[in-house]
């Protein structure tokens, strides 16, 4: 089709609205992955026809459902009336936003021959990202937005495998590039959402998610900082944070650790970082969580050492890795900081293992039992990642040097001692 064809006198909101409300709109998701499956499935559960499309085959496979229509070929996706992008926005080798997945999935939707369709942005990307970045993708072939597609963005906030707070009762924060694109959009959240947040630009909406993990970021790098501080002057930071979390106003507790993981929490911050250093911003507080949380995983790694009196020097020692995944009760290890131990560790000559529950393999390596013949042939222990369901009490009897990142068996002794008083 040539630009010339776009058409400029159809209005296509009135029958985008009616398909949306009734729900008669077919749906199609980019990209199949956690945030991507999360909502396949929400709006399966409401009754929509949907369409997925991932570049990885296997994603496809894993949902099952008659309404579920899955497909590697985007041209598709000429029947949707809806289409959500939720590809990743990771950091690339040097650390720097790598929008690479964003354009290819905006230009195979821009490619389409399609008009009238309703395009939202789920990832999570920097404040402005959408209009100066997937915009022009959209308009280069000739279309308008506001009159051959309509444009919005609502970065996802789901928390995977939280089954208090899902798609469904997370409130949803939407923006458009114009007014008819974000109503278009809050119009089809509205119906399976219980809340949507409409906001005036697209911009508050992509500051908004990346303020909410940049301020979890540097909380947990502040407690890490004053860990530090804590460890020096012999105080119990645990206790400290429990103290500190009485007062019923103002105080929010956030954990030390060996650092934040996942794809959103260190990630997010950098996108921000590198935003504002193009307007002539430093964000100085933001930087410095940032380094804080990099240094982490190197210090766990040194209090190994130390806790071996310097060891290993010529001989290698022996690490195990307890919970490699970036969280409890996951199996999700990127940007883990588990893996960055492990690569520090080995860089130290440490002779590194794992066990993870939810993770069997990984990169060649298969999770060791945790039994006590894996743990009598360690020299020193590091608990990374606190799942439930580890046998902590043998952790807890051993007589060797642990590095216990979570207090978890601090926390499990006294648990369970509580529960035999009350027996
Ligand atoms: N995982 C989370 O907890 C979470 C929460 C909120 C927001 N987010 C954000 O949501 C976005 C997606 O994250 P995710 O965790 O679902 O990532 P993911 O890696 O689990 O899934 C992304 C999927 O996109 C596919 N993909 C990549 N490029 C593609 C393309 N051009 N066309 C089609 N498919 C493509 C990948 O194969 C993958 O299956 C990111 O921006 C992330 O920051 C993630």
């Amino acid at each position: 089709m040539l630009k010339s064809e776009f058409s400029t006198k159809v209005n296509y909101f009135p029958q985008l609205l009616d398909k949306i409300k009734t729900k008669n709109a077919c749906v199609g998701i980019i990209g199949v992955g956690y945030v991507g499956q999360a909502l396949v499935r929400a709006l399966l559960s409401a009754g929509y026809q949907t369409y997925g499309y991932d570049i990885d085959k296997d994603k496809l496979r894993s949902i099952d459902h008659k309404y579920f229509r899955p497909t590697t070929d985007i041209r598709n996706f000429e029947n949707c009336d809806v289409i959500c992008i939720c590809v990743p926005t990771p950091l690339d080798r040097n650390r720097k936003p790598d929008l690479n997945c964003l354009r290819q999935a905006s230009s195979d939707v821009a490619s389409l021959q399609r008009q009238g369709q309703l395009v939202i942005v789920e990832s999570t990307v920097a404040p402005g990202t959408l209009r100066t970045f997937v915009l022009p993708i959209f308009e280069g072939s000739g279309k308008k937005c506001g009159r051959d597609f309509y444009l919005a963005i609502s970065p996802e906030r789901v928390d995977p495998g939280n089954t208090r707070f899902t798609i469904k009762n997370t409130p949803k924060v939407v923006g458009g590039i114009d007014e008819i694109s974000a109503f278009l959009a809050v119009e089809f959240y509205s119906n399976f959402i219980e809340r949507v947040v409409p906001t005036t630009t697209a911009e508050v909406a992509e500051l908004s998610k990346i303020l909410e993990n940049t301020f979890r970021l540097v909380n947990i790098s502040l407690i890490n900082e004053i860990k530090n501080y804590a460890d020096r002057s012999g105080i119990d930071i645990w206790e400290v944070i429990d103290t500190a979390a009485t007062k019923p106003f103002a105080f929010m507790p956030h954990y030390p650790g060996p650092g934040v993981g996942g794809h959103c929490i260190p990630v997010d911050p950098v996108y921000l970082v590198e935003e504002a250093r193009n307007k002539g911003v430093r964000l100085g507080i933001v930087e410095s969580a940032i380094a804080v949380n990099e240094a982490q995983p190197k210090k766990i790694v040194q209090e190994a050492k130390k806790a071996l009196n310097g060891r290993p020097n010529g001989k290698k020692a022996k690490m195990l890795l307890v919970g490699i995944a970036y969280k409890p009760g996951s199996s999700d290890t990127r940007e883990s900081p588990a893996l960055k131990i492990w690569e520090e560790a080995e860089r130290r000559g440490f002779r590194v293992s794992y066990f993870d529950p939810h993770v069997p393999k990984l990169n060649g390596h298969a999770s060791k039992p945790l039994n006590y013949e894996t743990l009598l042939e360690q020299d020193v222990i590091i608990i990374a990642t606190d799942h439930q369901g580890v046998p902590y009490e043998m952790l807890g009897s051993l007589n060797k040097p642990i590095i216990d990142s979570r207090n978890i068996l601090k926390k499990f002794a006294r648990n369970n001692s509580l529960k035999s008083k009350d027996i």
